[in-house]
């Protein structure tokens, strides 16, 4: 994890944005502010050659189904009456800035503290102040436990929290991956919910070769991070169930597509081998 990263995500997020209200899918005005002029124009412009789409088809896809998908997710956990949101691996999520509902609860955003000391240094630039309802924790997953970093930076966690983890899981140990659902289910309240991405192993170990996955391994010494964690298709539910959740939604690329991508954007792709998990904690 170095410095002053710059996350695709958010350009992705950021060229999403751009589009006219009918034909985006999710909308970040934040994303462009976030990221360095440069990279932006960079990407921006391999992008409309078709870059992106010829190495790692449907992956733009994905990154912008993935914001929408777990923007209607919050958008429903706020309707049911969340308290606290949690945001672990932010990045430059800038969901605790961009939903006015968010500024009446309590927002942690926890980050690996190489990441989140540039994010912090962007709010600062972007918004001119910090907002009051968020509270940034720098944990390193692979070496802390979110229950010693957490807690003592103000996390009830007596009230009922969503968790948003996204672009994180495939970075971790699966011990990692362990200790924060564990954390999760016996840290808060039954009713409580968690939302991540995750990959399939057979896009990590090659079996499926990808260009954006020979890209990430490739950049692994820019980025800091490794891709390690996948989860086999078809086995989330099991996987969550055996770690105490219930109400286990595993949306995956067809499911994805067919909800979000429709007449303009029906040519559009999804990935195969991303796909994102939801669950409730049960009692
Ligand atoms: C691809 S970025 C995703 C950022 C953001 N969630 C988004 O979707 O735009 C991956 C994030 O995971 C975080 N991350 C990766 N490994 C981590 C670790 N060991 N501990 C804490 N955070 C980690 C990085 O700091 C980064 O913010």
């Amino acid at each position: 994890m170095r410095k002053n990263q710059t996350s695709m995500t958010a350009i992705v997020r950021g060229i999403e944005s751009e589009k006219s209200e009918n034909e985006r899918i999710c909308y970040d005005p934040y994303a462009r502010q976030f990221v360095s002029r440069f990279l932006y124009g960079l990407v921006s412009f391999f992008n409309d050659l078709g870059f992106s789409e010829r190495k790692g088809p449907g992956v733009m896809g994905f990154l912008t189904v993935r914001e929408r998908h777990i923007d209607e997710f919050l958008k429903a956990q706020i309707q049911t009456g969340v308290e606290q949101v949690v945001i672990l691996g932010a990045g430059l999520d800038a969901r605790a800035y961009r939903f006015d509902e968010l500024k009446q609860l309590r927002v942690f955003e926890v980050d690996h503290p190489a990441s989140q000391h540039s994010k912090i240094e962007k709010v600062r630039k972007v918004l001119g102040q910090f907002p009051a309802h968020v509270t940034y924790v720098a944990v390193d997953f692979n070496t802390q436990t979110l229950e010693q970093r957490l807690l003592e930076s103000g996390y009830d966690e007596s009230r009922k929290t969503l968790f948003i983890w996204q672009g994180v899981t495939q970075y971790l140990t699966p011990e990692a991956v362990d200790s924060t659902l564990a954390f999760i289910a016996d840290h808060s309240p039954a009713g409580s919910s968690v939302i991540f991405d995750y990959m399939y192993p057979t896009l990590l170990d090659g079996t499926i070769k990808r260009g954006e996955v020979s890209n990430m391994r490739s950049r692994r010494w820019a980025s800091g991070e490794s891709l390690v964690f996948g989860i086999p298709e078809g086995t989330m539910t099991g996987f969550l169930e055996q770690r105490g959740f219930t109400d286990i939604q595993d949306a995956d690329c067809k499911f994805l597509h067919d909800t979000y991508f429709h007449g303009t954007n029906s040519s559009r792709t999804v990935a195969y081998g991303y796909a994102i998990a939801s669950a409730k904690v049960g009692s």
